[in-house]
């Protein structure tokens, strides 16, 4: 960073990358572990597989791979690179495991942090790293969504087990002064509702000596109560797109595509149905994915890039939501 340039308006966007893990856990075999079935997993939620981290897989190895390859597609030098923000709520450092992506990536130069917003979290971390960019203090940004979920999702537990994957994606944006391909956006929390879905620190009283009592850290597996979460976001995520659209003047019709946080193809259904979205206006990989957490945005994108689906200049309305709870939207051009 060589200080403010306040020339810069705006982000454009400049490659996407993403990475999911090698091993496949269909439905058929989820139903080998608990009382499930493949035609009650595809009908309630839309999901086959999904993608689980093997040992020699976690968040900072598909964060890096993913970004590696955003980078490959923007054509950057690593040097040039200013920002990477990692949205994960399952880093393998609870200190950050951005730092490691950074070096891995061997961007000497940029500063690197995580954020945690669950299943919003890309997308918030999309608005910070665009803000840092509209102000002018950084040029280039990497902007990663990666979780590893099967950590810490209950194996035994039918009612959320079966939704959850691992993954990550990542976006390359760059600051412009030309014009703003973040067109706009909303975010929100509600911390009231916080317990309808958490992954709760579950700590274990102890003792260093006599009197000074202290708690030894570790989580308990996700805890969700499906039906809230499915209530809050076909009611949320309508009206934060809906608030957004006026904010900045759009409405469906000229907006290309929906792209949702992956949870379950019903709510996609429901929220595109509510702002009237015909069905092939509505992104969806859930099908092979589940629910990848801070991933699911950033490899749609990515998906939907390399097969040709989103074009340069097409419109996206995106919203991410989630635990928290928290939920956002955004309006893009890309390119
Ligand atoms: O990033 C945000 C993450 N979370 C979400 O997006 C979750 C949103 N919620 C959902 O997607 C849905 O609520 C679920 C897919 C989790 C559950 O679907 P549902 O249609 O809301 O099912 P339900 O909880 O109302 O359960 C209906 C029945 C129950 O049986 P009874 O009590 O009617 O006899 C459940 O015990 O289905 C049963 N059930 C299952 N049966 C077979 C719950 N999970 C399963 C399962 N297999 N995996």
């Amino acid at each position: 960073m060589e200080g403010i340039n306040f020339n810069q308006i705006g982000v454009s966007f400049k490659g996407s990358g993403s990475y999911v893990p090698k091993q496949i856990l269909t439905n058929h075999k989820i139903s080998d572990k608990v009382d499930t079935s493949d035609e009650w997993i595809k009908s309630r939620t839309g999901i086959s597989q999904r993608r689980i981290a093997g040992l020699e897989e976690n968040v900072t190895q598909m964060g890096y791979k993913a970004a590696m390859s955003a980078i490959q597609m923007a054509k950057w030098d690593v040097e040039t690179i200013d920002l990477i923000v990692l949205a994960t709520s399952t880093p393998n450092d609870l200190f950050g495991s951005a730092p490691a992506i950074q070096a891995k990536l061997c961007a000497n130069n940029a500063v690197a942090f995580d954020l945690t917003a669950a299943c919003s979290g890309f997308l918030f971390a999309l608005i910070t790293a665009s803000q840092f960019l509209k102000g002018g203090s950084y040029k280039r940004a990497i902007v990663i969504g990666a979780d590893q979920m099967s950590s810490y999702v209950d194996w035994n537990d039918r009612r959320s087990c079966i939704l959850f994957g691992d993954g990550a994606g990542a976006i390359a944006i760059e600051a412009t002064n030309e014009f703003d391909n973040l067109i706009g956006f909303n975010m929100r929390t509600d911390g009231q509702r916080g317990s309808f879905l958490n992954l709760p620190s579950k700590n274990k009283k102890d003792s260093i000596i006599d009197k000074i009592e202290y708690s030894s850290g570790g989580f308990s597996p996700v805890q969700m109560n499906g039906q809230e979460v499915y209530k809050f976001a076909v009611r949320e995520v309508p009206l934060i797109i809906k608030d957004l659209f006026k904010k900045v003047n759009y409405n469906s019709d000229k907006v290309d595509w929906l792209l949702l946080h992956q949870a379950n193809q019903r709510i996609l259904d429901s929220v595109g149905d509510k702002l009237k979205f015909s069905k092939e206006k509505i992104l969806s990989n859930l099908q092979n994915y589940g629910n990848t957490s801070a991933g699911t945005i950033p490899l749609m994108i990515d998906e939907a890039i390399r097969n040709n689906t989103i074009k340069q200049n097409d419109i996206i309305a995106t919203s991410g939501f989630g635990a928290g709870l928290s939920w956002g939207a955004a309006l893009i051009q890309w390119g």
